[in-house]
C-alpha cells in the first residue's frame, strides 16, 4: 500500500480529512507521518491520537531556509513516502526541495487557480465580487501555487458572504476534493508528466 506524509502548520482539518479517508478506504494509502514547522499545530494531537508518527521541525530553527528545507527532507525521507501532502503548510518550499519530490509534492489552496494565489484568498474574492471562488489541489512546482491543477471544487459566491462564511464552504469542499486526488495519484491514475502537464490515465 502506498504512503503519504502531511506536513501542517495549524488546524490541520484537511490532515483529518486525509487521514479519515486513509482509514476507511477511501483513499488506497496510510499516512505515515504528519510533521509540522509550528510546535503548537493543533492537528498534531489529532494525529497522535490516530497512531500516526509526529514530528516538529521548526523553521526558527535554522538560520535559512535551505537548511530548513534540507532538515524537512531528512525527516520526510525517513519515512520513505510515496507522496507528500501540503495541507496548510504555510512555509515556501526552495527550488531545490520542489524539484526533489517532483510528481510527488501536492498542494491544497483555498481559490480557483490562477486566481488568487498566496494569501488572503477569500478576502480578495470578495472584494472583487467573484461570483464563483473555491479550492485546487495542484501539484507543487517552485512557482509558489502554480503548479498545474489536478482537480477543483467551485462554490457560489453568496450576497451576504463574509471572508469566514465563504472559507467555511470552501473548506467542506476541500475535504472532499484533497482525499479524491490523492487516492488518484495513489491509485497512478494521474501524474505530473515530463512536459508538466497533468495526464489522467
Ligand atoms: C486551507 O484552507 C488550505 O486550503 C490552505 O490552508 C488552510 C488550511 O486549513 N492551504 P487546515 O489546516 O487544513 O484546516
Amino acid at each position: 500500500m502506498k504512503s503519504i506524509a502531511i506536513l501542517i502548520s495549524g488546524r490541520g482539518s484537511n490532515m483529518c480529512s486525509i487521514v479519515a479517508a486513509c482509514a476507511s478506504g477511501r483513499v488506497q494509502a496510510r499516512v505515515v507521518a504528519v510533521i509540522s514547522n509550528e510546535a503548537d499545530a493543533a492537528g498534531l494531537a489529532y494525529a497522535a491520537e490516530h497512531g500516526i508518527a509526529t514530528r516538529v521541525i521548526c523553521h526558527r530553527d535554522f538560520a535559512t531556509r535551505p537548511q530548513f528545507d534540507a532538515a524537512l527532507a531528512q525527516a520526510l525521507d525517513s519515512y520513505a513516502p510515496d507522496v507528500i501532502a501540503l495541507a496548510g503548510f504555510m512555509r515556501v518550499l526552495t527550488p531545490a526541495f520542489v524539484n526533489a519530490y517532483r510528481g510527488r509534492l501536492i498542494n491544497i489552496h483555498p481559490s480557483l487557480l490562477p486566481a488568487y494565489p498566496g494569501l488572503h484568498t477569500h478576502a480578495r474574492a470578495l472584494a472583487e465580487k467573484a461570483s464563483l471562488h473555491g479550492a485546487t489541489v495542484h501539484f507543487v512546482t517552485p512557482e509558489l501555487d502554480g503548479g498545474p491543477s489536478i482537480v477543483q471544487a467551485a462554490v457560489p459566491v453568496l450576497e451576504d458572504d463574509d471572508a469566514a462564511r465563504l472559507a467555511a464552504r470552501v473548506l467542506e469542499q476541500e475535504h472532499v476534493i484533497y482525499p479524491q486526488a490523492l487516492d488518484w495519484i495513489v491509485q497512478n491514475k494521474v501524474k505530473l508528466d515530463a512536459n508538466g502537464k497533468v495526464q489522467f490515465l
